[in-house]
């Protein structure tokens, strides 16, 4: 018998910067399926992330269509919905308040990703595996491989976001799911193929965000480069930052 021939990852036309810099949460996607070989190169780039003393303790459970993905979408839907509902209401996500403001926006976005939460073309459960008590910094083992499949599905022309909708029912997903009493849940993400772009992340400026020697003062060449594009909560962008 002669093993499958197994394909190379595919090359991807976005600039590893490029990609870093416009990586969105994309909560919105088409209707068109994921194919397992993409699958493959996201989950692959994922599992290449760094991890304390290079231990791999991230585990990934993919849900697709089986009977236990369905239950487990049905519970995360439900659970997303719930969250949802009361960060909406404690910090005013109207749909029908300014409808052009970015709140307003937010809320009709988040409103049909929950919506249709269960209909999302694939949620992955990031998971990791303890192995002390839990440490301040573990996190640090488990996050940085669900960025690395952020950013492997914005390559390959998908997006997602991650969520933390398994918040709270993580003993009946455990369960559900066969996770072992020493993993746990840490990320819950939705991935597919965005409906729309993904432009430039809006953030604070630099100089609001990186200091030199000591706190809070920012260095010189903290000078975002032309276009930066920046969230509501910094200041608009300044001339000096967008010229040239
Ligand atoms: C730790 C973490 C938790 C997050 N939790 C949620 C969440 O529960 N629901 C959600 O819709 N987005 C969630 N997000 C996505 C952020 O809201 C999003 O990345 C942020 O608003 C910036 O938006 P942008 O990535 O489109 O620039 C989370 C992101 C991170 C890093």
């Amino acid at each position: 018998m002669t093993a499958p021939e197994v394909r190379p990852l595919p090359a991807d036309s976005v600039g590893l910067l490029e990609g870093l810099t416009t990586t969105r949460a994309i909560r919105r996607y088409t209707g068109d399926l994921m194919p397992p070989e993409v699958l493959r190169d996201i989950l692959f780039a994922a599992t290449r992330a760094a991890s304390g003393s290079n231990r791999q303790p991230f585990r990934f459970i993919v849900l697709i269509d089986g009977p236990r993905a369905v239950a487990a979408r049905r519970l995360l839907g439900e659970r997303a919905r719930e969250i949802w509902a009361g960060k909406g209401q404690r910090e005013g996500y109207r749909s029908d308040a300014e409808p052009r403001s970015a709140k307003a926006r937010m809320a009709r976005t988040m409103a049909e990703y929950v919506g249709g939460f269960e209909s999302v073309p694939v949620v992955v459960l990031t998971c990791l595996v303890r192995y002390r008590e839990p440490a301040p910094m573990e996190g640090a083992s488990v996050y940085p491989a669900c960025q690395n499949l952020l950013l492997a599905a914005r390559a390959l022309g998908y997006g997602g976001v991650m969520t933390g909708f398994h918040r709270g029912i993580e003993p009946q997903l455990s369960e559900l799911l066969s996770v072992p009493a020493e993993a746990f849940i840490a990320a819950t993400i939705t991935l597919g193929r965005p409906q729309g772009g993904h432009g430039p992340v809006r953030r604070r400026p630099l100089a609001e965000l990186v200091f030199e020697d000591t706190w809070g003062s920012a260095p010189e060449w903290a000078l975002d480069p032309p276009g930066t594009a920046y969230t509501a909560a910094g200041p608009p962008a300044r001339p000096s930052a967008t010229a040239g």
